[in-house]
């Protein structure tokens, strides 16, 4: 039976990670360590309460004694999905951002290191590239983050991987590209926009619509990662990419197509400060190894939306709380 810590399971792919895990290894067992911040939700973990293997503990990656009591139980496995990931948010304000994803990441990686773990999967981003106007980025290209999540991102990427070279703790870290599908907080822009639509408001494209963003389904993620637990070597780095780029502006149409909505409801408003024009990724490392993305692109963003559809209550709760106070701001900002 093998013990998995699983940080920040009450996000988006964090919780769609537990519940891939559960489903498909039946030898193994959870502890979901979640702050429950904004975007924290149990609601995405409701049908679990009642599943033995899955254990749910609300505490702070940085809060050091919490996690040392975590690790006493035993863990063989770490995934460190828990972070501050929203780009606009760490504009307006970078401190939790560095609190959580690089101190919170050195505070995970210092208990493994002292209890011994088996493996430690460090979920960075593509983001930590940058922006690319053609080509696509390798595992061995240079960092260079360009805003406050993505430079804190990059820390605790290359945090995790000093403990590899120094200690030889057995680390792996990923690099996965745009992810959509079920449960993400309503904020990113697919989430936002298929809300937004459903609620008669407008989708709003920051600057000419035309950055480029790579569409992954977290499913997919999900399977990737599972899969680099096991396959992934101590020390490398893998880029999981979707393989589907698109302009957001393409994105926007399709959505309002497939919702049969006005093409009048796509808004062009201010830009994001210093908006990354385009990431892009080389996957060949993962493939080679294996893996590949199985999803077809339109057939899960579809599915994506069929699924916001069928779950106003899920949503709709989220964009009557804080949410609404947040997003009035950023609208009257922009
Ligand atoms: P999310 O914002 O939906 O969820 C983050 C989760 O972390 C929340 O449940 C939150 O409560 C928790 N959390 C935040 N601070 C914490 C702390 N100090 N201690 C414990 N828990 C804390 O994020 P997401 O989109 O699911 O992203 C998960 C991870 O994947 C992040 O590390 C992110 O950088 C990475 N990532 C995301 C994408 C994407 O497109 N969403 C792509 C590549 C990588
Ligand atoms: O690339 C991986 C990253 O993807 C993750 O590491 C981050 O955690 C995640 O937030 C995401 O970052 P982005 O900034 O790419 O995602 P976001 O959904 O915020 O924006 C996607 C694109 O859409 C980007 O070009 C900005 C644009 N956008 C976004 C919003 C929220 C809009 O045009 N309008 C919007 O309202």
């Amino acid at each position: 039976m093998q013990k998995y810590l699983v940080t920040g399971g009450a996000g988006f792919i964090g919780s769609n990670f537990v519940h891939y895990l559960l489903s498909k290894r039946k030898d193994c067992q959870v502890v979901n360590l979640d702050k429950l911040t904004y975007a924290g939700n149990l609601e995405n973990l409701a049908d679990l309460k009642m599943e033995a293997r899955y254990q749910f503990v609300k505490g702070d990656i940085a809060d050091e004694a919490c996690v040392d009591q975590i690790f006493k139980s035993g863990i063989d496995v770490v995934v460190n999905f828990a972070a501050e990931t929203h780009v606009d948010r760490s504009i307006e304000n970078p401190t939790d951002f560095i609190k959580t994803d690089v101190y919170g990441t050195y505070v995970l990686l210092e208990a493994a290191r002292r209890y011994g773990v088996k493996k430690f999967i460090q979920i960075s981003t593509d983001e930590v590239y940058g922006s690319i106007e053609k080509g696509s980025f390798r595992e061995t290209d240079p960092l260079m983050p360009r805003n406050p999540y993505s430079a804190s991102k990059a820390g605790a990427d290359r945090l995790a991987y000093s403990y590899w070279a120094t200690y030889q703790l057995p680390v792996v870290i990923t690099r996965a590209s745009n992810n959509f599908g079920p449960y993400q907080y309503p904020e990113k822009f697919i989430s936002l926009s298929v809300t937004n639509l459903l609620e008669g408001k407008t989708i709003p494209i920051y600057g000419d619509g035309r950055n480029v963003r790579d569409w992954l389904y977290v499913g997919d993620h999900c399977a990737a990662v599972d899969f680099l637990v096991d396959q992934g070597k101590d020390g490398e780095v893998y880029n999981v990419a979707g393989g589907n780029e698109k302009e957001n502006i393409e994105i926007a149409k399709e959505m309002v197509c497939y919702l049969k909505g006005s093409q009048d409801s796509i808004q062009f408003v201010k830009d994001r400060l210093g908006h990354d024009r385009r990431y892009s990724l080389n996957a060949d490392k993962l493939k080679v190894l294996g893996w590949k993305p199985k999803s077809s692109f339109l057939t899960a963003l579809h599915e994506t939306l069929d699924w916001y559809q069928k779950n106003e209550v899920w949503w709709k709760k989220i964009k009557s709380g804080k949410f609404k106070q947040y997003y009035q701001k950023q609208y009257e900002l922009r």
